[in-house]
């Protein structure tokens, strides 16, 4: 059984709630709405209906991007798969900006058990700071998207590590309320969240400091209880097709059919072999 619960991109069976992918970190920077882009893609491209929510109400990245997909699908006549989209604002309302009253929250969780209904997946985009919207949204999640670059910076936003003794010294604020979140899921008698640490930006070279990294990932992973994923390398074609809202899975379609670079083709499998091993749930040692 994968993520969906059967076996092949069946429509979901009405009585059956859609997953929720949340991808979270309040780490700024470290490649969230980046991912999300790549995974609502990647998804719809497995034939899945996709949901999707953008929370990070001051930058919009998400909602930024799919309204530029809608653009370039318009302009082109070219039919590039849609989510069903739904901005940060229309959660929030103009009276409430911050999404800070119980209203809000309220308002976001009835968001979701509709997008459930009616959707294979939903996958949640949250700001890089915690606010009451995305507390919500960790709680509402089965699967939690972290992506991290290799930086102890990085690391330090899950789990604080003394580097000298080799030990994990205790989870980070935003890892406890993660933990808290899965207590209360249990609580409810529903399966905690899956936690995955997907790198992003990774280097090419093997330096040192990504043995380090390595490393202090494999102890986070069974301190907190997430596994790590192979994610992106650091790449211009994660970036460089956003104003076009298109990923490297649309390529041969914004290319006009001309073949991919090896870069590009690595590009491809790197974002194929995340949803995959997503969707599948494929076992990652994490030491
Ligand atoms: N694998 C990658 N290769 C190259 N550039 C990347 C990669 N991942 C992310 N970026 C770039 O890094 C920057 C930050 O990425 P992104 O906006 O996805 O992060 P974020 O976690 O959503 O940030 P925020 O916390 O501000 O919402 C962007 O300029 C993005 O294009
Ligand atoms: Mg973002």
């Amino acid at each position: 059984m994968n993520l969906f619960g059967r076996k092949s991109a069946e429509p979901t069976p009405a009585s059956r709630a859609a997953p929720v992918i949340v991808v979270g970190n309040e780490k700024g920077g470290c490649g969230k709405s980046t991912t999300a882009m790549h995974l609502i893609v990647g998804l719809m491209d497995l034939g899945h209906r996709v949901a999707s929510i953008d929370l990070d109400i001051r930058q919009a990245s998400l909602s930024r991007y799919v309204a530029n997909r809608q653009a370039y699908a318009n302009a082109l006549g070219r039919d590039v798969g849609m989510p069903v989209h739904y901005s940060g604002v229309e959660v929030t309302g103009e009276d409430d900006p911050g999404g800070e009253t119980v209203r809000a929250t309220e308002r976001l969780q009835f968001l979701i058990d509709g997008a459930r209904v009616n959707h294979d997946v939903l996958v949640i985009d949250t700001p890089g700071s915690d606010s009451p919207l995305s507390r919500v949204a960790h709680g509402a999640a089965n699967l939690l998207v972290t992506p991290v670059n290799d930086s102890f910076v990085d690391l330090d936003v899950l789990g604080h590590i003394d580097a000298r003794k080799k030990q994990v010294l205790g989870p980070s604020h935003y890892s406890e309320m993660v933990l808290e979140k899965r207590l209360n899921q249990s609580q409810d008698n529903s399966a905690p969240m899956e936690w995955f640490v997907v790198r992003n930006r990774i280097g090419t070279l093997d330096s040192h400091n990504a043995r380090d990294v390595d490393w202090a990932l494999s102890k986070l992973a069974s301190a907190i209880k997430f596994r790590v994923l192979p994610g992106f390398s650091e790449r211009v074609i994660f970036r460089e097709l956003f104003l076009v809202g298109l990923t490297i899975l649309d390529l041969k379609e914004a290319s006009g059919g001309k073949p991919l670079s090896a870069s590009h083709l690595a590009a491809r499998e790197e974002v194929r072999g995340l949803v995959s091993a997503i969707v599948e749930r494929v076992t990652v040692p994490t030491s």
